[in-house]
């Protein structure tokens, strides 16, 4: 299972957004947990489903985030989100004939990871400097 103190390190200090990425954290814990199982090849397609829909939910407030923020790199941003969603529609209909648990499982792992951590990362700091220098305006 994925522990608190790994979410911790990709923490922004913006709470809803990190509270976001725990929540696909969990959902990835899970499937990890499964791997040694023999329901691992469900637990799959369930993870694949739950990600469709909560990744979905997530990204669509960053992007939002970033629209009312102005944040330059918005559009490259998008790109790598509806590129994630085509590989998890594109996972879940391999999950329908054969075992990809322990690759999906790394897969996710790795994606989300180095998502948060180096292209979220960008408009965090951004949307970090505004709130600071909208502060210090007062
Ligand atoms: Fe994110
Ligand atoms: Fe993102």
């Amino acid at each position: 299972m994925i522990s608190k103190d790994v979410v911790g390190r990709y923490a922004f200090g913006i709470d809803e957004i990190d509270a976001q990425h725990q929540v696909l954290f969990d959902f990835i814990g899970k499937l990890e947990a499964a791997l040694p199982t023999s329901d691992s090849w469900v637990i799959v397609q369930q993870t694949l489903n739950d990600l469709n829909y909560w990744a979905r939910v997530h990204f669509a407030v960053e992007e939002s985030l970033m629209r009312l923020m102005g944040f330059p790199e918005l559009a490259s941003h998008n790109a790598t989100h509806a590129n994630f969603m085509e590989t998890i529609a594109r996972l879940k209909k391999q999950s329908l004939r054969k075992d990809i648990a322990r690759d999906t499982s790394r897969f996710l792992n790795d994606w989300l990871r180095h998502h948060i951590d180096v292209v979220d990362r960008k408009y965090a700091e951004y949307f970090l400097a505004r709130c600071k220098a909208g502060k210090a305006g007062h």
